[in-house]
């Protein structure tokens, strides 16, 4: 939540950081704002809307050139989405300028203190204590770095930092505690961003900042420390993606681009986890054997669509190790108390690595002796870094704010985890892996075969567009697919959506059944499981028979459930496990077409942001 971009160099700073602030729009988009140190004094403009808006601002009144800025996309937590409330923040004399991420929790406290200094705060966020605490402690030590060190020292809360003050123009600080931040080194100039995604057209080396540590950029180098001022280690690694992959490529939303990007992200998930004899070897999972012989436990926790992707890795995660398996909501997690020990492996799935009621659930189940392995898309993000292990989806940046491409990786991974967990448990034979990941590794052509036939999907999304509600069920593992489905029609198209276990419906949501209302059902393979075929075909007589229109999404050859389907989705058929792999596929389609239909906006759905970093 809220995308920040710090810059130093020869460039102009106003063009680097809008720029970067274009990249991070995803991260929040109800004001945005800049500022630049030209000329001895610190210049600012902000903007209550999108990022659009402050560009007209900027053309029609410009700031002075300058090549030191700093620049905020903001998702309001404290005021509203204000001209007044949008960052940057200045302190009283207008010669420091700060920008933050996170909420800060004392803040209250901090500005009566301030108050009853005589300081004057205009803006109702608890960012702006940072602006007048910074040019409190400058003022004694003249030292951006150390006054930043000393101010984060006085904060509770999470937060993200970034300031520039006017008497230091050729710096740049930032300072991190709970709330993501990387550094970007380039030739005479370095950044700091939310995300890569913001420098990653000038620079792909990336250092990762750590827990409460503060960096002072210079235009020839990075000085990191701890809070205390005590120089810190740090990790730099090179960013594997290029400028292209975070650009719309044609694409009239990224949201179309990234569901057209899954066969890839599907493969590229898969490639490089299976050795020369066949086996599973997860490298990046560094949790011993025989500790995970040891587990007598595994639970799943995430947020939204990594949530749904977790309750996929249940049936598999059970089916293929015999272990139990609980899936919980990250938020809900820590706070009844779970029972976990030494023997509990949690896993923690997050496409961004910042969400914080992920991140929270994981330090709880780690203090709790349990392991913790990480299924996460961002790379040096910090899920993973705080986890014992990491297994990285290998999705490329996920730019909309709905994830698509993400999920297909994620559930790629658990099940590449729950065939592992066999593996070193005995409880899967290698044979049965080799056809497991065999299956696995086709699913990447019939996910381009489901986009070849997209178009019905779309017409029949653009003639729904007047309804009010759709209904979705599934059964085994077609239920999360159920739930993933109303979540992205919820987030997308504003509709009221719900998806419903199957079985469940004549306990009460069949009620909700009337004349037209459109619900789509997801059949699971009549071959295998036979058994929950034939109780969802009766389900969809059901629930016809009350006059529900029925948009079903059946296996090619599936006959059964023609004579009751008012419009049939075909995918191809898989393994009763793989099918969410291909099934949800049309779930995001139907989901963006209606959205478009609506005039809603796809990438950046109202009130969301991508990465909340927010519990
Ligand atoms: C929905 C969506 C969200 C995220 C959730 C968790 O389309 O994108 O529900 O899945 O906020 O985010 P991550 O995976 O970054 O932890």
């Amino acid at each position: 939540m809220c995308g920040i971009v710090g810059y130093v160099g020869s460039q102009s700073a106003l063009d680097v950081v809008v720029a970067g602030l274009k990249r991070l729009e995803y991260r929040g988009y109800d004001s945005a704002g800049v500022a630049v140190l030209a000329d001895g004094g610190m210049a600012a403009a902000k903007k209550a809307g999108k990022l659009a808006n402050l560009e007209k601002e900027l053309v029609e009144r410009p700031l002075p050139a300058g090549s030191t800025g700093i620049g905020h996309t903001r998702w309001a937590t404290h005021g509203g989405p204000t001209d007044a409330n949008a960052h940057p923040h200045l302190d009283n004399a207008g010669r420091v300028a700060v920008v933050h991420n996170g909420i800060i929790e004392n803040f209250a406290a901090l500005r009566a203190e301030l108050a009853g200094r005589g300081h004057t705060l205009t803006s109702e966020t608890d960012t702006e204590v940072v602006a007048h605490l910074l040019a409190e402690e400058f003022s004694a030590c003249a030292d951006l770095a150390e006054a930043m060190r000393l101010v984060c020292r006085r904060l509770e809360g999470a937060f993200t930092l970034v300031a520039a003050h006017a008497d230091e123009p050729d710096v740049v600080v930032g300072a991190r505690r709970n709330s993501p931040l990387v550094v970007g080194v380039g030739e005479g100039e370095a950044f700091l961003a939310s995300d890569v995604a913001a420098f990653i057209a000038h620079t792909r080396s990336a250092i990762e900042l750590g827990q409460d540590q503060v960096v002072e950029l210079r235009r020839d180098g990075v000085n990191v420390t701890g809070f205390d001022g005590a120089p810190a280690g740090t990790r730099s690694y090179h960013v594997d993606w290029d400028a292209s992959a975070a650009e719309k490529g044609g694409y009239d939303y990224f949201m179309l681009k990234e569901i057209a990007e899954q066969p890839k992200a599907v493969a590229d998930t898969l490639l490089g986890r299976v050795d020369a004899d066949g086996s599973l070897t997860l490298d990046e999972v560094r949790i011993p054997p025989g500790v995970l012989r040891e587990v007598d436990k595994v639970v799943v926790v995430a947020c939204g669509t990594a949530f749904h992707a977790g309750l996929i890795a249940k049936y598999a995660i059970e089916h293929w190790t015999r272990v139990p398996c609980e899936v919980e909501l990250a938020s809900e997690f820590r706070y009844r108390d779970p029972i976990l020990d030494a023997r509990t492996l949690v896993i923690a799935i997050s496409q961004s690595g910042e969400t914080m009621d992920t991140l929270m659930a994981l330090r709880h189940a780690r203090e709790q002796g349990a392991r913790v392995l990480a299924v996460c898309n961002t790379n040096g993000s910090t899920i993973p870094r705080e986890s014992d292990a990491v297994l990285y989806t290998h999705a490329g940046p996920e730019v909309a704010v709905a994830s698509t491409k993400a999920f297909l990786t994620q559930l790629v991974a658990c099940y590449l985890v729950a065939l592992y967990l066999g593996q070193v448990r005995g409880t899967k034979w290698g044979d049965e892996i080799q056809a497991v990941v065999r299956d696995l590794s086709r699913i990447s052509d019939e996910v381009e075969r489901v986009l070849e036939t997209m178009e019905p999907v779309r017409e029949l999304a653009r003639s729904l567009a007047s309804k009010d509600t759709v209904l979705f069920l599934g059964r085994h593992v077609g239920y999360p697919v159920a739930l993933e489905g109303a979540l992205k029609l919820k987030e997308l198209a504003y509709m009221h959506a719900e998806g419903f276990a199957a079985g469940e419906l004549k306990h009460g949501p069949i009620a909700l059944i009337e004349e037209d209302v459109p619900v789509v059902v997801v059949v699971p393979s009549p071959r295998g499981r036979s058994v929950l075929h034939d109780k969802i075909v009766s389900n969809i007589q059901e629930i016809r028979a009350r006059g529900a229109r029925t948009i079903v999404i059946a296996e090619e050859g599936d006959g059964a459930v023609v004579p009751y389907a008012d419009h049939l989705i075909r995918i191809p058929a898989t393994p009763v496990l793989l099918q969410p792999l291909v099934a949800t596929v049309p779930l995001q389609v139907f989901a963006c077409e209606l959205a478009t239909a609506r005039g809603n906006e796809v990438d950046q759905p109202r009130n969301l942001a991508k990465s909340v970093t927010v519990e």
